[in-house]
């Protein structure tokens, strides 16, 4: 059975894909307490020892206004950590699979947004994510990164769960209507991230 590394496994997606993987992939999660993103030698520590496969980076400062107040840390975590992640799976000839979002981009285009879009990140969040991308790749050509908006599933209540609960229990709802984002499921994405740990898919 193929040893999969969750790291971010205490949060929404990480948590579903632990959970939805256990019966395929031998799952060793790390959560916040287990692994911190700020210290490089932490995880040059905790998981250069460590045998497997692939290692899934679910684990993010995601909260977009703390980023704007704290841009060191946001770029430590986001920014760095994914290329100390890449390199320590490069090393292995790890898969690594690194978990980033649709606020790489900024918001202009009045269509749906494709690999080929320039990412212009207008945020601190989205620009610390975006400098996450390149570290990964920077370390690993054959890092894969999964760029999703919106994340909502049964682990962490979300935007999404705010919104069904507002409709339920009210006639009319006030909310933001100048933002467009196609919701991802964390379910959805554990099914479509399987086979590229699975085969190792290209
Ligand atoms: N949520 C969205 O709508 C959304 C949209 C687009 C992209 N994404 C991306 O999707 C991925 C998963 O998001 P999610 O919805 O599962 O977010 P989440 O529930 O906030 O999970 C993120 C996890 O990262 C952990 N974390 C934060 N700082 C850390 C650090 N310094 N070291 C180690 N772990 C740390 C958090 O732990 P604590 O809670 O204990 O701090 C949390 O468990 C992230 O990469 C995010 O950027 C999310």
């Amino acid at each position: 059975m193929k040893r999969v590394v969750i790291v971010g496994s205490g949060g929404r997606l990480g948590a579903a894909l632990g959970r939805e993987y256990s019966n395929q992939f031998d799952i060793v999660g790390f959560n916040h307490a287990q692994l911190d993103l700020g210290t490089a030698e932490q995880m040059r520590a905790t998981l250069g020892g460590l045998e497997f496969e692939a290692l899934i980076n679910t684990a993010a400062q995601t909260n977009v206004d703390r980023c704007e107040t704290h841009q060191e840390e946001a770029f430590a975590i986001n920014g760095e950590a994914p290329g100390v992640l890449a390199e320590i799976c490069a090393r292995k000839e790890a898969r690594f699979i690194h978990i980033s979002t649709d606020y790489v981009f900024d918001g202009e285009k009045r269509a749906p947004y494709t690999e080929e879009d320039e990412a212009r990140p207008i945020s601190v969040y989205g620009a610390s994510k975006r400098a996450g991308e390149r570290r990964a790749l920077e370390a690993n050509e054959r890092a894969l990164i999964v760029r999703v908006s919106w994340v909502f599933g049964p682990d962490r209540p979300s935007f999404i769960d705010w919104a069904l609960n507002q409709a339920r229990e009210h006639e009319e709802v006030s909310a933001i209507a100048d933002k467009w984002a196609t919701p991802t499921y964390t379910l959805d994405l554990a099914g479509l991230l399987q086979p590229f740990i699975a085969n190792g898919q290209a």
